[in-house]
């Protein structure tokens, strides 16, 4: 595997996220253990040394996997973990204690390597800053039970700089994949993090797994086209690996065969080595998906103030995903699930105020009522 250089260490550059394991029952906190065991294992043998998970993920049974995981593998000192502090549960200084002191617990270590707080953006900064986490995470790194502070992130790019320069953190987390060079941090933020000389971890390097699907339809037509052996996966980890200011692509591999994939991946490409060929098949793979967008929302979230508080980039976000990746039955679930009815698109009262702050000049009013319409359908 190759290794990529983080102050005095060398990381693998493709790490392992541990939030989309193998379930039984397709129940999320029902994690496949032996499966997952083996998975681990294999990427350990293969040179992977990164290993991501956090408090919420598998409905809060990731860090005990990891932690029974490692008890059983003797692996704790032969590896890098990275666990994320919930910064939304957290209503006092002491809660910062709290939580780590159970992390630790549930991952059975006395340190943990790598603490992010998670999924930082502008508003949770300043709750953050007013509950005092430098002092607690300066604290956690001088009595040891965190070796290097940093943050995860979601948001746009001016809170990006926010976060980054409201403490000295030794690395971020951010979202990066090749159709989100421009969203949230972006190429911009991995720039400007690696250039301050943060260390600078990768999420959803294939969107998720959107990226990474069995080319179906007009899209395998494209494919057929470019005449490859490459899978979609592997092109789309090629890309992000191709970024020297990138230290670990985080996968969160579902299956032993993804492993293999990547693993063979990760070790096959590097800084700079992209092909021209490859490049230009991600030009005509972004400008499919763009054709494919609903709305030219940029998520810039202008249009915030709703008096209805309607989250309209998130509702053109799931609409614009469900057109682009096709995936309509998850666009659909998330609506309902993650919006409450008076919030819905429905709900807009056509006042207007939005449309005067788009910058992108849509017609918020009309394709809101487009959206409801496509997201309330039934599947
Ligand atoms: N801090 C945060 O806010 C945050 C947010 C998101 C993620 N993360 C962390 O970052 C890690 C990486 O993000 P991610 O899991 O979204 O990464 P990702 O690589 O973009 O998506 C993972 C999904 O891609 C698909 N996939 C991966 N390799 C594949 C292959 N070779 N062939 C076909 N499909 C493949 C799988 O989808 P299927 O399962 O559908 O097959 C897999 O579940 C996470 O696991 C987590 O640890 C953190």
């Amino acid at each position: 595997m190759r290794k990529r250089k983080f102050r005095d260490i060398e990381l693998s550059q493709l790490g392992f996220g541990l939030m989309r394991l193998p379930v039984l029952d397709g129940d999320e906190s029902k994690i496949d253990v032996h499966e997952a065991d083996r998975m681990l294992h294999e990427a350990f043998d293969a040179g992977v040394n990164y290993f991501d998970t956090a408090w919420p993920y598998h409905s809060g049974r990731s860090e005990n996997f990891a932690g029974e995981f490692l008890k059983k593998s003797g692996l704790r000192d032969r590896l890098y973990l990275a666990t994320k502090l919930p910064c939304w549960l957290c209503e006092s200084y002491e809660d910062f204690d709290r939580y780590l002191s159970m992390q630790l617990e549930r991952l059975g270590t006395d340190h943990i390597d790598f603490y992010l707080l998670h999924a930082m953006d502008g508003q949770r900064l300043t709750k953050m800053i007013e509950l005092g986490f430098g002092r607690f995470l300066d604290e956690a790194k001088r009595d040891g039970r965190i070796r290097y502070a940093g943050f995860s992130f979601h948001d746009d790019y001016s809170a990006f700089e926010d976060v980054l320069h409201s403490y000295d953190f030794d690395f971020c987390q951010i979202q990066f994949n090749y159709m989100d060079e421009e969203f949230q941090a972006g190429l911009r933020g991995l720039k400007k993090a690696a250039k301050m000389g943060l260390g600078v971890m990768i999420m959803e390097p294939l969107k998720g797994g959107q990226l990474a699907k069995k080319p179906e339809g007009d899209l395998k037509e494209l494919w057929d086209s470019f005449d490859t052996d490459e899978t979609p996966a592997e092109l789309g980890l090629r890309w992000v690996l191709d970024h020297p200011e990138v230290t670990v692509t985080l996968s969160g591999m579902s299956s032993p065969e993804q492993i293999s994939e990547n693993l063979r991946t990760a070790q096959s490409a590097g800084p700079g080595e992209l092909t021209d060929r490859e490049r230009g098949m991600i030009e005509e793979l972004r400008k499919f998906y763009s054709e494919r967008t609903a709305v030219p929302c940029t998520g810039c979230k202008y249009c915030i103030d709703c008096p209805r508080g309607i989250p309209i980039a998130s509702i053109f976000k799931y609409w614009n995903e469900a057109r682009r990746y096709g995936t309509v039955d998850s666009a659909r679930k998330r609506y309902r699930a993650n919006i409450k009815p008076e919030n819905r698109a429905d709900q807009c009262i056509e006042c207007g105020n939005c449309e005067a702050h788009c910058p992108q000049k849509i017609p918020v009013i009309e394709m809101l009522k487009q959206a409801h319409e496509f997201l309330n359908a039934d599947s």
